[in-house]
């Protein structure tokens, strides 16, 4: 099989369904924001706050460039902002089965109420940020993805469940 590519909004579920899509595959489970933090030893807070949203976004490419050459196949919980860049989305095309985890922003609003982890949600009102952010990203996320999966009122399992049954109908996990 190839591997699995987790995107979607901040808040979509995409590293606990990538959790739980790890433990039913028996392959390890990746997050970006995690691993950059740990590649940079700062939180991604930090990153924006220093260096910019910028240089974070060119610290997603390298990243996807360095996955390229790993023979570990692996889920990637892909951070929300990955897929905007062009290069990006041919990159993680190029890596695997890119899967777009579907929310609403009713439920965004719900799940990232009182987060104070993420640079892109500060300031503001929170619902408006999520909206504005959402409009100029869905077609994004619709054409960096070829599984689509709504993740509005289920469960990481249910979800996870519904992703393992598109990736058998698109012959993803027996080859
Ligand atoms: C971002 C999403 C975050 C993280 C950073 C920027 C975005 O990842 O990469 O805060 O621009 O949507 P999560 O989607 O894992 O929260």
């Amino acid at each position: 099989m190839k591997n699995v590519i987790l995107i979607g909004f901040m808040g979509s579920g995409k590293t606990t369904t990538g959790e739980v899509l790890s433990r039913k595959l028996g392959i390890p489970v990746s997050d970006t924001d995690a691993m950059i933090e740990k590649r940079e030893n700062m939180s991604v807070n930090e990153i924006f706050d220093r260096y910019g949203e910028n240089a974070f976004r060119d610290m997603e490419t390298e990243l996807l460039l360095s996955l390229q050459s790993d023979p570990q196949k692996r889920i990637l919980s892909a951070g929300g902002g990955m897929p905007v860049r062009e290069i990006n989305r041919k990159l993680m095309k190029k890596l695997g089965t890119v899967i777009y985890l579907q929310a609403d922003s009713q439920t965004l609003l719900e799940r990232l109420a009182g987060d104070t982890s993420r640079p892109k949600l500060k300031g503001g009102d929170l619902f408006s940020r999520i909206t504005s952010l959402m409009a100029q990203r869905e077609a994004i996320y619709l054409s960096a993805s070829s599984i689509r999966v709504r993740t509005d009122g289920k469960t990481p399992e249910e979800v996870a469940a519904e992703i393992l049954s598109a990736l058998e109908t698109a012959s993803e996990i027996s080859e």
